[in-house]
């Protein structure tokens, strides 16, 4: 016996699975319906990856900080949560945005020599008008600063092994894909939308191309 409640929960089923088929892109993150993100349009997507091209906007970013790990990396957050809150000529708070951009450009050889820099999305109501920073240290910046971001979306971002891991299996999955060229570059970026110290936090890759 076939009842209408069981028919219908296969057609939500049904029209969910062709949604994935169509390739709607990643899922907009939850933190995102409350917390400012940077726009984009996803120009392509499969199950393993999307090509976004992220809106022009102002970053500000941190120093370089070369460290051994991307948790050490990360520490160049700080300068960054100090202009938000405050350390600006104007002296604005600024409310808070996600994700981090971590950038990270690694060495050919040792770990030890790998360069960080922390991004962080200036809100829209601040984009033409962007609080001077008191620290020479925090920079504002144009991003992107190519056309094309390829990203892989993982959760469970918890050391050095499963950045390294999560970029070799995006660089895969766009073996042979109109987007290869992607994989050429050394440098790539994390996207940290959750605490950086939950198991279960969501996070992405990046490869930025033209
Ligand atoms: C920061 O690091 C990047 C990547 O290694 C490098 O291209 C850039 O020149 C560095 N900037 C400074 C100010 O050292
Ligand atoms: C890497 O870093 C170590 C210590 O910080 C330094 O002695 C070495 O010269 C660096 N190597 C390269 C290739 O930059
Ligand atoms: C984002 O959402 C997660 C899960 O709901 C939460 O643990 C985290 O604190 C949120 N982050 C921010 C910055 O709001």
């Amino acid at each position: 016996m076939f009842s209408s409640t069981r028919a219908l929960c296969v057609l939500i089923f049904l029209y969910f699975v062709a949604l994935k088929c169509k390739g709607e892109g990643y899922k907009p993150l939850p933190n995102c319906t409350y917390v400012e993100c940077p726009q984009y349009s996803v120009i392509h997507s499969e199950k393993e990856f999307e090509i976004r091209s992220y809106k022009d906007a102002v970053w500000v970013s941190s120093p370089n900080i070369s460290e051994s790990s991307y948790l050490g990396g990360f520490g160049g957050a700080k300068f960054l949560e100090a202009y938000f809150g405050g350390k600006n000529v104007e002296h604005v708070k600024i409310e808070k945005t996600l994700p981090a951009f971590l950038d990270v450009f690694p060495a050919p050889i040792y770990v030890q020599n790998t360069t960080y820099i922390v991004n962080y999305y200036v809100p829209k109501k601040y984009q033409n008008n962007v609080p001077t920073p008191l620290s020479p240290q925090v920079k504002p910046v144009k991003l992107p600063k190519h056309k094309y971001t390829a990203v892989r979306r993982f959760s469970g971002l918890d050391g050095d092994g499963t950045i390294a891991e999560q970029l070799d299996t995006l660089k895969k999955s766009l073996q042979g894909t109109p987007y290869q060229r992607a994989t050429a570059v050394n440098q790539f970026t994390v996207a940290i939308y959750y605490n950086l110290y939950e198991s279960d936090s969501v996070a992405e890759i990046l490869l930025s191309f033209d």
